[in-house]
């Protein structure tokens, strides 16, 4: 396989619009399917708005990343939050379906483990994904993730313009030692 060329740096508020469709395209609807995980059997919204990504890219103690191909085209992104001393969250995570499976998720995973360490010298990294998902947890384990007992509720209430299509939803929490 023929190495792979990304830019990846800090989004911008002007990065929105094109992160908006990139994450809808990956975790939702007809386009996920194109990839090899996705959650379009299990939630029909819109995932994030526009105010709740602008939130998270003027975070101060957090971060969007962009990856761009060498055809300056957005093709992967993630959020990252410093939650406390030690502890980074990892979510927001997306790669266009019609890039997947040629190495881009695990590259931009490895970047984002370490621009956690760098930028604010944190020792683990946490991550939820939707219990059902057993293929999106044996790929973090197979990149050092373990998957832990602990739990948290699906946010049924709050989703984004439209609702969940499943009633048995929760969170699994994954950690990794950096
Ligand atoms: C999860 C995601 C970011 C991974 O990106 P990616 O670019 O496909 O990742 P990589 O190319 O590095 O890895 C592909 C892996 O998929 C595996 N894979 C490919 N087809 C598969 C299939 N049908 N079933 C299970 N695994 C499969 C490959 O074996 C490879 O794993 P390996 O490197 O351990 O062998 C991407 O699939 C995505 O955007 N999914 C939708 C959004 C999402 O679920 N985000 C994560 C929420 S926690």
């Amino acid at each position: 396989m023929a190495p792979i060329s990304l830019t990846i740096r800090k989004a911008e508020p002007q990065d929105a619009p094109a992160i908006l469709a990139l994450v809808r395209s990956a975790y939702r609807g007809e386009s996920s399917r194109a990839g090899w995980t996705t959650e379009a059997d299990l939630v029909d919204d819109q995932r994030i708005d526009e105010n709740g990504l602008l939130t998270k890219i003027n975070e101060p103690f957090g971060a969007v990343l962009v990856a761009h191909d060498a055809a300056g085209d957005l093709i992967a992104c993630c959020e990252v939050l410093k939650k406390d001393d030690t502890v980074g969250y990892f979510g927001l995570f997306a790669v266009n379906p019609l890039r997947q499976a040629g190495g881009i998720g695990r590259t931009v995973l490895a970047k984002a483990e370490e621009y956690v360490k760098q930028t604010w010298a944190l020792s683990e990294m946490q991550m939820t994904v939707i219990w059902t998902r057993q293929e999106l947890i044996q790929w973090y384990i197979r990149r050092g993730y373990q998957l832990t007992e602990k739990k948290e509720p699906f946010p049924y209430s709050s989703l984004v313009g439209g609702k969940a299509l499943r009633d048995d939803l929760y969170f699994s929490v994954l950690v990794k030692a950096l």
